[in-house]
């Protein structure tokens, strides 16, 4: 993180997270286990994680200005998300990261950041 204070301003803004987005739903959509939960058309998915993920990483609140409380275990209840669904969904996102090149450093924070809600998601075995 070095000299900077959030996650946001670390990988660059919103120009960066949308970088990081458009990396990871490719992977999302080759993926075995996750590929088959989400819509053919990932466009509208992909704009809404820019605008959490840009908030999640303490930047602007561009996701909840727009759609209100994320309640984001809940917005994934429909969806069956296994562990090994959690563990999947890491793995893309740190692919993603090392794609794009993002610093070792950086990228096993964020990757540590991630992982308390990808695992809080989880809602059943199998
Ligand atoms: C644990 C494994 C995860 C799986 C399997 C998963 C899967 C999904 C699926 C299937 C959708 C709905 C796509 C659609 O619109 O049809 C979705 C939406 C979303 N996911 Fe995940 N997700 C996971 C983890 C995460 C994590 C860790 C975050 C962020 C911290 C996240 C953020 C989002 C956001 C922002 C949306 C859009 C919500 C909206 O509709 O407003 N997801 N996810």
């Amino acid at each position: 993180m070095n000299n900077y204070s959030t996650i946001y301003e670390a990988v660059g803004g919103t120009k960066g997270v949308e970088r990081i987005v458009q990396s990871f739903y490719p992977k999302v959509q080759e993926h075995p286990l996750l590929g088959p939960l989400f819509p053919s058309d990932i466009t509208p998915v992909m704009e809404k994680q820019t605008l959490f993920l840009s908030q999640f990483f303490g930047g602007p609140s561009l996701y909840s200005d727009q759609y209100g409380h994320p309640m984001m275990r809940a917005r994934h209840m429909p969806f069956p998300i296994t562990p090994e669904r959690a563990e999947a969904w890491l793995d893309c996102m740190n692919r993603a990261l090392m794609e794009i090149g993002m610093p070792d450093e950086l990228r096993l924070f964020i990757i540590e950041r991630l992982s308390g809600p990808a695992h809080h998601f989880v809602n059943t075995d199998d």
